[in-house]
């Protein structure tokens, strides 16, 4: 069965309360029905790509040295479809497996899971929020190593490589995916 959001709410739910980390999950859902709707996705599929965003980080809040160990055998079992399920374990390419996104969806989700983070950053850094955020600006963020170090530039370039993309056209996805989310997690 399509993985769906309501469905992807449920399961993460019972691994994870971590409030930065569904703050984490609600920006990458965002991301990837960006991505969705830019790879012309029907609506269906914008939700679907979405949902898989939401639950790619499932067992990380129990397992954070193990990331992405615990996640085939349980999802499967919930009956989470095998695509599916290998589209999240691809998120780990390089970093904790050899499952190297293969299709749309998982090479957005890939570049997705850093650049949300950084995209947020950048959000978070002003008054107005991400609401008038410019690629330009989290690119010039990008460069500067230092401003947050811990999204990795590297798996985002790896992956904006991956969906042939340049870095500035991946950042106004997201920025643009983020967006209808962030009043939400801001409060
Ligand atoms: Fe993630």
């Amino acid at each position: 069965m399509t993985l769906t959001i309501e469905r992807a709410k449920e399961l993460l739910a019972t691994t994870t309360n971590d409030p930065h980390l569904v703050v984490h999950a609600t920006n990458v859902r965002g991301c990837m029905e960006a991505f969705a709707r830019r790879f012309a996705q029907p609506p269906a599929e914008v939700a679907h790509w979405g949902a898989v965003g939401f639950l790619h980080d499932y067992d990380y809040q129990r397992f954070p040295a193990e990331h992405l160990a615990h996640t085939e055998k349980e999802l499967l079992a919930e009956g989470v479809d095998a695509a599916d399920v290998r589209a999240i374990l691809s998120h780990g390419w390089m970093l904790v497996n050899d499952v190297k996104p293969e299709t749309d969806l998982e090479k957005s989700l890939y570049t997705a899971d850093e650049l949300s983070g950084l995209v947020w950053a950048a959000a978070l850094m002003r008054p107005t929020g991400i609401s008038d955020l410019e690629p330009k600006s989290v690119v010039k963020k990008f460069k500067d190593r230092k401003f947050a170090a811990k999204c990795s530039r590297e798996v985002i370039l790896r992956g904006a490589e991956l969906l042939g993309m340049d870095l500035a056209d991946v950042v106004a996805v997201c920025i643009d995916g983020m967006k209808p989310y962030a009043a939400a997690l801001l409060g």
